[in-house]
């Protein structure tokens, strides 16, 4: 079976493999910010996200947390299992930032704890509304056996990578996960997770170190994500 572009989302293209159950994730060079309202194209950014992506991945793994990684093939080419994604954005956030302090009366930069889980529904032509167990459930878009495992998936892998970032001299200050269930039907960790997908601070200074710095031009966004990526991948 050749490989055949099923779908171009707005930072990665999906394509069908030589195998049925599996797919390649092409990281693009895009870039968006404010529902696609900003779109800008950063040669290298993609390479960046699959590298950091593929090695949070394999560290999740680790760790006992299901994820559709199977290999990177290539600078911007991951394989991976196949999913039926969930049309659910599952943030985490340990410190008050972005929406959260533009609609609540949070303080930017208040820790939060234990870390707060909101899930969004993900429906572009809706904005992604929030929404809550009752809501998910009455859409049935998951029981509520699975709405506690993904839950649970969510707090661990943000242990995991709040660790490991911290080690790294960064604060993890909130980041957004998508799962989708495999062919087993198991729910498993889909999508990416990089610097587009996480909001990240210095721990020292305070910078951002995401796509924060494109949303808000707040500095050379190829070099910032260049920097997490060397811290993250070390000597890889
Ligand atoms: P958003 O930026 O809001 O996440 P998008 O659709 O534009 O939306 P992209 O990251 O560009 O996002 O596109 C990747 C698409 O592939 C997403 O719709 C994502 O849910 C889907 N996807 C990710 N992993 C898998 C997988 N293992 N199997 C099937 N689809 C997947
Ligand atoms: P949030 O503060 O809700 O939105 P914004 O960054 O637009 O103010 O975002 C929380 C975290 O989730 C942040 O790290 C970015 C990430 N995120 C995505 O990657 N995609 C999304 O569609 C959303 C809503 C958030």
């Amino acid at each position: 079976m050749s490989e055949e572009l099923l779908y171009a989302g707005k930072a990665k293209s999906i394509y069908s493999s030589d195998k049925a159950d599996e797919l390649i994730v092409v990281f693009r060079d895009d870039i968006t910010a404010f529902d696609g309202g900003r779109k800008d194209v950063i040669p290298g950014k993609g390479e960046y996200n699959a590298k950091v992506s593929a090695r949070l991945y394999a560290l999740l793994e680790e760790h006992g947390v299901p994820t559709h990684l199977l290999a990177l093939e290539g600078p911007v080419r991951m394989r991976v299992r196949r999913l039926t994604m969930l049309p659910l954005e599952v943030i985490v956030r340990n410190i008050a930032a972005g929406s959260l302090v533009r609609n609540y009366p949070f303080v930017e930069g208040s820790p939060l704890d234990p870390p707060l889980i909101v899930i969004d529904f993900k429906d572009d032509s809706r904005h992604d509304p929030m929404l809550n167990d009752e809501i998910i459930l009455a859409l049935g878009l998951v029981t509520q056996q699975e709405l506690e495992e993904l839950k649970q998936l969510a707090r661990r892998v943000n242990e995991v990578l709040r660790d490991l970032l911290a080690g790294l001299g960064i604060q993890l200050v909130d980041f957004k996960i998508e799962f989708g269930r495999d062919v087993d039907g198991r729910i498993r960790l889909g999508d990416e997770i990089s610097m587009d997908s996480m909001r990240l601070w210095d721990s020292r200074t305070g910078a951002s170190l995401d796509k924060d710095v494109y949303r808000f031009e707040k500095g050379d966004v190829l070099s910032t994500y260049g920097q997490v990526a060397a811290r993250i991948l070390g000597g890889e």
